[in-house]
């Protein structure tokens, strides 16, 4: 049973070397790119000559049949056997013996890692995409259902002005498209081929790496053997735009454990998605917000832990590289599993109209239309700014509304102001006054629900056709 390296050792390998140095227990997953990738090699090396048309077909054959094993569970994992590679490899030699011994030509274990890598990342940033748009599709449809609803703005927790409750599941359809697009960016990366960088020099035999490439479906070959095997920042590009993922759902679950909050009482959560206490009869945890916020952690340490395994490495591949699978895959897992659920909660959940609309005049979310109406009459802005922190005051002082002043009494603080400062108090007037590009006021905000619309279906029209 010796080991396919095994040619120039005189001992065994310790078991305990063994356990020690194995990676199959976590890169078994790779099988399915392995085993495309395997096939394509095999179908460059009778191209070009290296084998024959029938070796080619009988290796093709035999890896589709060993896939077939290990999908129904009945292959055998060994330790001793290291890793994916040399499971395979071993497994089409029991089958087709010599045939099987030429596979591993003009290839090492080093360029095929690397490309079982990039097309297991590659085809995880395609279904990400998807599961991203998912999310942007719910909340889209959220603006529709809350389309007579006005939310309070924040800055530092604490209210500010006005928006459209779309304006906020817009917010969340807007960083969601930056992660999509920055996976694309990382993709660009990550659709190299490394197949005939061989161990680290390339090879002596003509091989045609072009042939491989295109067969995989790789844009591009890359262009140096020592770079692309020692090359793991795709893998650090990755994980950092999952962290950006998980940043973004953990800010929108933080936001949503605070609304549902008593304090707050802005949100319902279902049912299916909160969880109750052992000891309390009365309650309701948003557990599942608070576990995609906690996740968030796990996630974000695949970047320091990916820079601190390749910062050092001298060229080219160094086995410290087999650590970077269960980092990868740790992050890639749990991005996964958070925007699986995350539809159904952003659907699931409902605006608790009436305790929002009894508290929307608290907190004076019109003091920056007044100011601006104060602007449009000629009044410096630091002047204007001045005046309604005053009136502002003087508000505070007899527990009432900027809107409940008279109009004396606000022309008593700027003789500029006119009747038609009525057109501005109040909550709503404050959120229907802005009118800018990007702003939270009803016209624009629903101009961006249609460009998102448009967009979202576009998309879907063409992932149909
Ligand atoms: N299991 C190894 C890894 O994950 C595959 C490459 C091994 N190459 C080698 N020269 N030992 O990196």
């Amino acid at each position: 049973m010796g080991k396919a390296w095994g040619g120039r050792f005189r001992q065994e390998t310790d078991p305990r070397v063994e356990a020690f140095t194995e990676s199959i227990s976590f890169d078994r997953r790779l099988y399915d790119v392995d085993i495309r990738g395997s096939q394509a090699h095999a179908r460059m090396l009778a191209h070009v000559g290296l084998i024959s048309e029938d070796d080619c077909r009988q290796i093709v054959q035999s890896l589709d049949a060993i896939r077939t094993e290990i999908e129904s569970g009945t292959f055998e994992y060994r330790t001793d056997l290291e890793d994916i590679h040399m499971h395979i490899e071993r497994a089409l030699i029991d089958r087709i013996g010599d045939v099987g011994r030429r596979l591993h030509t003009g290839r090492s274990r080093n360029d095929q890692i690397s490309t079982d890598l990039r097309l297991y990342v590659r085809e995880t940033i395609d279904e990400f995409d998807a599961l991203l748009q998912d999310c942007q599709k719910a909340f889209l449809d959220r603006c529709e259902q809350d389309a007579d609803v006005i939310l309070p703005g924040y800055t530092h927790l604490q209210r500010a002005q006005p928006v459209a409750a779309a304006h906020y599941w817009l917010a969340y359809c807007e960083k969601l498209q930056r992660d999509r697009d920055r996976l694309q960016d990382c993709r660009s990366r990550v659709n190299v081929c490394p197949l005939g960088a061989a161990a680290l020099a390339g090879t002596s035999l003509p091989i045609d790496r072009e042939f491989t490439a295109r067969e995989l479906g790789f844009d591009s070959v890359a262009a140096n053997s020592l770079d692309v095997s020692s090359d793991r920042d795709f893998l650090a590009e990755f994980v950092f735009a999952l962290s950006l993922i998980a940043a973004h759902l953990s800010t929108w679950c933080e936001e949503w454990i605070i609304w549902f909050t008593t304090e707050f009482g802005f949100l319902k959560l279902p049912d299916a998605y909160t969880t109750g206490s052992s000891i309390m009869p009365q309650k309701r945890n948003p557990d599942v917000l608070e576990l995609i916020r906690g996740k968030t952690a796990r996630v974000m340490a695949a970047v320091p832990q990916l820079l601190m395994l390749i910062r050092n490495l001298p060229m080219a591949y160094n086995r410290d590289l087999q650590e970077d699978k269960p980092a990868v895959f740790d992050a890639s897992d749990t991005i996964r599993s958070c925007l699986e659920l995350a539809p159904a909660i952003i659907a699931g959940a409902e605006l608790q109209r009436d305790r929002i609309a009894a508290r929307l005049e608290d907190g004076f979310l019109d003091a920056t239309a007044l100011m601006e109406y104060l602007i449009r009459q000629g009044v410096p802005m630091r002047t204007g700014h001045e005046t309604v922190g005053r009136l502002v005051a003087q508000c505070e002082s007899r527990s009432c509304r900027l809107a409940d002043l008279t109009l004396e009494e606000l022309q008593a603080a700027c003789d500029r102001i006119q009747p038609d400062v009525f057109d501005v108090l109040g909550t709503q007037k404050a959120m229907q006054a802005l009118i800018s590009f990007g702003s939270g006021g009803e016209q624009p905000v629903q101009e961006r629900i249609h460009w998102w619309r448009d967009r979202l279906t576009a998309a879907d029209a063409a992932a149909d056709r």
